[in-house]
């Protein structure tokens, strides 16, 4: 009886694949009705002297019974364990790629600026956002109560430490420590208290400034055509309408043929064919006497784009406020 029992257990422990079947068979042999447990219950019909030796022997064959279940029940979970793991792995190397980003569009306009001047000799130079009055103003021939300090509504920091209103300021910064020939291009961020669709409180200006013996204002303007044409296209036109800086003499507020019509007038040119597109001209020579730079040997040029202007006009981009909201929809279109 008792080895039939333990062999048929032994079998159905050889073919068992599962913790669920496993329990199936405890049950059956070791459970409250379960086969092994019947057999020690008819000890009492067995005869008093054989009842010792048999009772040992099944309780033996029931040890050996809950060892084989826990040793396979140890043995099925750590398989079952290993297949899911296979089965549900997650491939941690396969991250989602990020996307790839683009330049911002002032910054390809810096980048395509730049290349064009270190192409033509210039260098390019990098100054200070906080600055002194000295240099974004004094220095520049706009002392203090200069009316034309009006024109920029200036970021005070103390009375004489400033958020830079122009790039205008690295002109003495350079002209101090270097001598003529002077050819350097200065782009950056400038900031005014001004705000709506075509002004921000922080834009993108890109200095330029030449001094050398026999600068002319035709330099001048064969450079900023040479800008022009490479920015809007070679039918691009440059124009040179009398203005006033404090640092410029003579001054010159430049336009450039609308890119969009060609010249014709339309809505971006509000019709007069031109788009005013920087401030300009020769260097005062108080601005360069003031950098100890002899104004009767040398003369200058000096000017001042709004790039922010030029990515506007290039890319038609209705608001200036756009290149500073960081909308992915918007910059992404630059990313070709
Ligand atoms: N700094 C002037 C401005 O911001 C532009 C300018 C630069 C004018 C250089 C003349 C010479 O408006």
């Amino acid at each position: 009886m008792i080895t039939d029992i333990k062999t048929s257990f032994d079998g159905e422990i050889a073919r068992c694949a599962s913790v669920a079947e496993l329990q199936d068979i405890k049950v059956k042999y070791l459970g409250k009705s379960g086969e092994l447990t019947a057999l020690l219950k008819s000890i009492k019909d067995l005869p008093a002297e054989e009842r010792p030796t048999f009772g040992a022997k099944v309780n033996e064959l029931r040890k050996q019974m809950e060892e084989v279940i826990s040793d396979m029940t140890a043995r099925l979970k750590t398989q079952q364990m290993q297949r899911q793991l296979q089965e549900e792995r997650v491939d941690i190397s396969l991250t989602s790629c990020p996307e790839r980003g683009a330049l911002h569009p002032i910054t390809l306009i810096e980048n395509e600026i730049c290349d064009l001047m270190v192409a033509m000799g210039f260098e390019v130079l990098s100054g200070p956002e906080i600055e002194t009055d000295y240099y974004n103003f004094q220095a520049l021939n706009i002392p203090e109560d200069h009316p034309a300090r009006d024109m920029q509504d200036t970021f005070y920091i103390t009375d004489s430490i400033l958020l830079r209103t122009q790039t205008s300021a690295m002109q003495a910064r350079i002209m101090e420590k270097r001598r003529p020939p002077l050819k350097i291009v200065c782009p950056g961020k400038v900031f005014r208290s001004d705000s709506d669709a075509s002004h921000s409180p922080v834009f993108h200006q890109i200095e330029g400034l030449v001094v050398d013996k026999h600068v002319t204002l035709c330099d001048l303007k064969g450079t900023l055509e040479y800008i022009a044409s490479h920015l809007f296209g070679k039918q691009t036109k440059v124009r040179f309408r009398p203005s006033f800086f404090p640092f410029t003499e003579p001054s010159v507020e430049v336009d450039v043929t609308c890119s969009n019509c060609g010249g014709k007038g339309c809505s971006l040119c509000k019709g007069t064919g031109w788009i005013e597109l920087l401030g300009a001209g020769m260097v005062h020579p108080n601005v360069l006497e003031n950098c100890g730079i002899d104004s009767a040997k040398y003369s200058g040029y000096a000017f001042g784009i709004g790039m922010d202007r030029v990515a506007m006009i290039k890319y038609g981009i209705p608001d200036i406020r756009l290149f500073f909201e960081n909308d992915q929809r918007f910059l992404k279109q630059f990313g070709k």
